[in-house]
């Protein structure tokens, strides 16, 4: 039988709250019996057995939206702002529960987890907030007679898939502008992290969203509810997070009803720091880019590219904070590093630096399993790295930072540009008349500028070429739920 396995529920406060995940995504609906398993990737204990949806339960919940959507859009705004700030209180309110549930199935520090709940928190205020600022407009007619406006309409059912590595902060990304725009959705958390996603929507039950608008969909075969999501007439949108290859497989879903599509796909982030940077900072930032999350992150630094006048200084700092990043259970004190994800990401990350090293690459630090059981990897720094190597050409997705000493300065950008990707770049410079100019010239939809961080609710998130499609967060990723409407009054 389902259930959640106490080996999760000795991390809680309020177990007895959270002791029902199991049933949060079957309430009303024909679950066949079929469960699958979630595990903690530092320890591989058994954290609980959900029951397995497929596409007759994704229809199911489809049909639900699709008769709350009417209901939900029909609502003030101020309704539906009141009912997502309720949410964002007792996200805030049940914090260190659900920081610790996400550490146990995902494997970031405790600390780590703590700021993306509240990550999550603050894009339910944004969107609580945005709800009661969407505008339309009045147009110039060209004719006496007539009267020419927009008004802006919730696009309808939304199909949201989320990915592992964000399993908290993803979901509230996506599916708050949704809902504050009168949308309905369903969502279809990583088979991997499912866990915190349940908690958030039993959440979502208490704060009062009516029934049918909020939907989850617990399933170990993702491409099958994700090919239903494309396919149902009645989903008028597809929001995503993950891969590019993913990206691709579902953008060609959506094609044959031309559906919407927002996507947040792979990135091969460049991290630049010029002759005129302040190296200390630049040390900071390249530990905040590379190493947050193990590097399991779609902003990744994943190059660093580093100027002559500065490479030694820098590698040797870097080096020296990198050797002393504690890798471990994500639960123990001080961990700064915990596990990836699986097993094939500990094949990937292996993979690129045997390919380096047989290329002429040098390991400063790490280089190995971090012989903790799981999947641990010590942080890894590599010099003497050329374009040709596998690691500048694909996203590690780990806690690998190759460093690539470099003479000139527009040379770099163009071998910074030189990918499919375009989600994140970094740069540290002093010179302005340069950091105007680079910023100008990087094909990514987000530079960090003198700094490693900047996600946040307030600014839109997402990428140029094939990283993607939409931008989430600030007010442009409302408008990404919002139809335009132009209404042309004429006999006036
Ligand atoms: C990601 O989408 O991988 C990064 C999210 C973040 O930086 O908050």
């Amino acid at each position: 039988m389902p259930g959640i396995n106490s080996s999760l529920l000795r991390h809680l406060k309020q177990p007895e709250r959270f002791a029902a995940l199991d049933r949060v995504a079957r309430q009303g609906d024909r679950w066949d019996g079929r469960v699958f398993r979630v595990s903690n990737p530092s320890t591989g204990e058994l954290l609980a057995e959900l029951p397995d949806m497929g596409v007759e339960q994704t229809r199911i919940a489809i049909d639900r939206a699709h008769v709350a959507q009417a209901e939900w859009a029909a609502r003030t705004a101020r309704d539906r702002s009141d009912t997502l700030w309720r949410w964002h209180q007792l996200i805030l309110d049940h914090t260190d529960d659900l920081a610790a549930i996400l550490t146990a199935e995902m494997g970031k520090p405790l600390p780590e987890a703590v700021s993306e709940v509240s990550h999550a928190a603050a894009y339910l205020q944004w969107y609580a907030e945005e709800a009661n600022r969407i505008y339309g407009e009045t147009i110039s007619a060209p004719s006496t007679d007539r009267r020419m406006l927009v008004i802006k309409q919730p696009i309808g059912v939304v199909g949201t898939i989320t990915p592992w590595n964000f399993p908290a902060s993803m979901v509230a990304r996506k599916i708050s502008p949704a809902l504050a725009a009168g949308c309905a959705i369903v969502l279809k958390p990583a088979e991997q992290t499912p866990l915190v996603a349940g908690a958030m929507f039993a959440l979502a039950a208490e704060a009062g969203f009516p029934d049918g608008v909020v939907n989850l969909i617990y399933a170990s075969d993702g491409a099958a509810v994700g090919r239903e999501l494309c396919s149902n007439r009645k989903v008028r949108k597809i929001s995503f997070t993950g891969s590019t290859e993913v990206g691709r497989l579902l953008m060609r879903q959506c094609s044959d009803q031309v559906k919407k599509v927002s996507l947040e796909l792979g990135g091969n982030a460049p991290f630049i720091v010029f002759d005129d940077a302040d190296v200390d900072a630049a040390v900071d930032g390249a530990i905040q880019a590379k190493f947050r999350n193990a590097g399991q992150t779609c902003v990744s630094a994943n190059r660093l590219y580093v100027q002559s006048g500065v490479h030694d200084e820098f590698a040797a700092k870097f080096t020296a904070r990198v050797r002393s990043l504690s890798v471990g259970d994500g639960f123990e004190p001080g961990i700064a590093i915990g596990p990836l994800i699986d097993t094939q990401a500990l094949v990937k990350i292996e993979a690129h630096i045997a390919d380096a090293i047989q290329k002429g690459g040098a390991i400063c630090c790490g280089g190995r399993q971090a012989g903790h059981g799981g999947t641990f990897f010590e942080p890894t720094v590599l010099t003497d790295i050329t374009s040709e190597m596998l690691l500048a050409q694909e996203e590690t997705f780990g806690p690998l930072a190759p460093i690539i000493r470099f003479e000139d300065p527009d040379q770099v950008v163009r071998e910074a540009n030189d990918t499919i990707y375009g989600l994140a770049a970094y740069f540290y410079a002093s010179n302005l008349k340069r950091v105007w100019h680079v910023a100008e010239k990087l094909e990514y939809g987000m530079i960090g500028i003198n700094t490693g961080r900047m996600s946040s609710e307030a600014a839109p998130f997402g990428g140029m070429k094939q990283s993607g499609i939409g931008r989430e967060g600030s007010r442009h990723g409302l408008e990404e739920y919002l139809e335009m409407k132009y209404l042309c009054m004429g006999g006036l």
